[in-house]
C-alpha cells in the first residue's frame, strides 16, 4: 500500500530524499512553502508560467458545455478564496482568488447508453481547449481589471500576447460582475 501524506500526497518523492546521501542538506534546503498561504503560492505559480500544485483538487464552482469550434464540456473550479467569496454571495473577489476552468471533448457514451437502453448520455472524453487561469491581484493587474489571465496548453504557459489581450477584451462584458461569467451552481 502506498503511504500517504496528510493532504492524501503518495509520500514517494519525500522517501525518495531520505534514501538520498545528503539527507541532512536536503532537509535544511526545504523550502518553508507550507507556511505560504496556498493562494499566494498558486498565484505565484500560475504568474511565473508554471500550472499550480493542487488545482485540480479545487472544488466545484459549475460546469459549462459549449458547442461550435470549441465543441467541449467544462468544469469551473475555484481555489478556497474563490469558493468562499462564492458561497459569501460576494459581487467582486479579493485578492487572491483563482478561478480555473478545465475542459474535455463532448463525448458520447455508449457504455452509458447501453444501461439506459437508448442513445442519451454524454460524457468527459480527453483535455481539450487547454486550461485557464483568472488570478485576481487588484493592484498588480490593474490594467486588466484586476485579474491575471492564462492559458496552458499541455501543462505549458501561452505566450501568445492576442491569445491573451483577447481574453481580458471577452470578459468585459461582464465588468459588473467582476469579470467572472460563472455563477456558482448549488
Ligand atoms: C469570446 C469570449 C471569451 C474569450 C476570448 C475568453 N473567455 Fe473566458 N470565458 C468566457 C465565457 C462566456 C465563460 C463562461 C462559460 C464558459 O466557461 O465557457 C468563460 C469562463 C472563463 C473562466 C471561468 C471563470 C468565468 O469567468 O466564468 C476562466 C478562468 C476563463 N474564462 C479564462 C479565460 C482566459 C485565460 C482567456 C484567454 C486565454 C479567456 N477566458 C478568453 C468568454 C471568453
Amino acid at each position: 500500500m502506498r503511504r500517504l501524506d496528510p493532504a492524501g500526497r503518495p509520500l514517494a518523492r519525500a522517501a525518495g530524499v531520505f534514501m538520498g546521501a545528503s539527507m541532512a542538506m536536503a532537509l535544511v534546503a526545504m523550502p518553508t512553502v507550507s507556511s505560504e498561504p496556498a493562494s499566494a503560492a498558486a498565484s505565484a505559480a500560475i504568474s511565473a508560467g508554471r500550472l499550480p500544485d493542487g488545482y485540480r483538487d479545487w472544488r466545484l464552482v459549475s460546469v459549462a458545455r459549449e458547442e461550435g469550434d470549441l465543441d467541449d464540456i467544462r468544469a469551473v473550479l475555484g481555489n478556497d478564496v474563490a469558493i468562499e467569496a462564492y458561497r459569501g454571495g460576494r459581487t467582486s473577489f479579493p485578492d487572491g482568488t483563482v478561478i480555473a476552468r478545465l475542459a474535455w471533448s463532448y463525448e458520447s457514451s455508449e457504455e452509458n447508453d447501453r444501461s439506459f437502453g437508448r442513445k442519451q448520455s454524454f460524457v468527459a472524453g480527453h483535455p481539450k481547449n487547454g486550461v485557464q487561469f483568472m488570478v485576481k491581484d487588484a493592484s498588480k493587474y490593474a490594467e486588466t481589471g484586476g485579474w491575471l489571465y492564462a492559458h496552458f496548453e499541455d501543462g505549458q504557459a501561452s505566450r501568445d500576447a492576442a491569445q491573451l489581450n483577447a481574453c481580458f477584451q471577452c470578459h468585459k462584458a461582464v465588468s459588473g460582475r467582476d469579470y467572472v461569467f460563472t455563477r456558482y451552481a448549488r
